[in-house]
């Protein structure tokens, strides 16, 4: 057991040589590899433990996981810890040094650590696992390696698979694969004229594609789906607030077949998929909202984009004043079937009127036709005395 002063004389010559680190892993003794403090991939660390603990259906001790682009390791570690068998798989030798010293310090020897492009993942290479953790790094491929990925993803999982990572707000653009059109944006992971050695400094980013593809959630969705998972969803608690809002967790199962008993029309039905973008019409009590919102966040991404691609900024901007032109025909024509509406209702309210009027004056004659038949009656028992006298 290396003593506090030990960790730290050993970190600094880790650190001197291949770069900080980024996940904060405690290593006993009172030793954080960042700080005593918590940062982001602790939460999802949380999260993602308790998403398998939930959902695996099996004990953790008995589970098999794979952490891609695994960084300085901190998921697979979890799980290490946790009893799994666990295989780490990390594209920079300077990143996955310091999950080898983590390792080496936590004493665990149920977690092989490799070196490798988290594109050569396949059965014949790696097996087959219960659990895979893919968070980072599906919004670090370009097409069509992000597609091979997730399918080969789907090849080696036999349980659940964690997406967890940055999802594009816009359809930008689309990408055919096998036949299929997916949409998102580009996103440049290298400056331009980047050598060599500064792309392998930068440790957080792409091994060698200068910049990758950030698919909608949709277009995720329709991916996962198509390589083999049953069921995908988008988990928000435990909570975990990140830096950016266009980062979700996706949960995507491996379920087994299912037949339809009740309505058995959809067991002989092709599988629905998501269009390129869902109708932009709320429920009417809420679609100014609803406008605003959508509206809102596009005009966020788009500031984002002018960076990167003017061009492409102005045909975005055309397509969110034609999505504004929709907007303004939804309510025109909403406001005039309110007219209508309003017509009927004036029209119903009259003849509502009428009636009651007409009821009114029937109530007026019976009660006329009542007071004179007590007056008659008076009158006759006056009468009647009188005559007695
Ligand atoms: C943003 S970090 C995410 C790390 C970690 N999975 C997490 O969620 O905290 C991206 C990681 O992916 C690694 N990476 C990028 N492209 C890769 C590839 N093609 N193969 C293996 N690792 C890759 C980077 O070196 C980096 O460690």
């Amino acid at each position: 057991m290396l003593t506090l002063e030990e960790l730290a004389q050993r970190n600094v010559a880790i650190v001197e040589k291949y770069g900080p680190w980024t996940h904060n892993i405690y290593l006993g003794e009172g030793f954080y590899t960042l700080s005593d403090g918590l940062e982001h991939a602790d939460y999802r660390v949380k999260l993602f433990l308790r998403i398998v603990s939930d959902l695996a259906g099996k004990p953790l001790n008995t589970l098999r996981v794979l952490d891609l682009a695994c960084l300085n390791g901190i998921y697979g570690l979890e799980f290490a810890m946790h009893g799994a068998q666990v295989v780490g798989i990390e594209g920079r030798e300077a990143n996955l040094v310091k999950a080898q010293f983590a390792k080496d310090t936590l004493g665990l020897d149920n977690i092989e650590l490799v070196v490798d492009d988290v594109r050569n993942l396949s059965r014949e290479k790696y097996g087959l696992f219960d659990v895979v953790i893919c968070s980072g790094i599906v919004y670090h491929l370009d097409t069509p390696d992000v597609f091979g990925f997730i399918e080969k993803i789907g090849e080696v999982c036999t349980g659940l698979t964690i997406v967890d990572g940055h999802i594009s707000f816009t359809p930008n653009e689309k990408r055919e694969y096998k036949g299929e059109t997916y949409w998102g944006r580009s996103y440049r992971e290298h400056v331009p004229g980047a050598t060599a050695e500064e792309i392998e400094k930068n440790l957080l980013a792409s091994l060698d594609n200068s910049s990758s593809f950030w698919l909608t959630l949709l277009s995720l969705n329709n991916l996962l789906a198509r390589s083999g998972f049953t069921s995908v969803y988008e988990c928000h608690y435990p909570v975990r607030i990140e830096r950016y809002r266009d980062r979700v967790t996706l949960v995507a199962m491996k379920g087994k077949p299912l037949h339809l008993q009740t309505t058995p029309l959809l067991n002989d039905t092709p599988e629905q998929f998501y269009p390129r973008q869902l109708p932009d019409i709320a429920h009417p009590s809420q679609q100014s909202a609803y406008t605003e919102i959508a509206v809102g966040q596009e005009l966020g991404s788009l500031l984002k984009q002018l960076e990167d691609s003017p061009d492409r900024t102005v045909v975005t901007l055309a397509q969110l004043s034609g999505k504004l032109v929709d907007a303004k025909d939804y309510w025109q024509s909403e406001a005039e079937r309110l007219r209508l509406e309003f017509f009927k209702l004036q029209s119903y309210t009259r003849d509502l009127e009428q009636e009651w009027n007409a009821k009114n004056r029937r109530i007026d004659a019976l009660e006329t036709r009542l007071n004179q038949q007590s007056l008659r009656a008076r009158l006759s028992t006056l009468v009647s005395k009188l005559r007695g006298r």
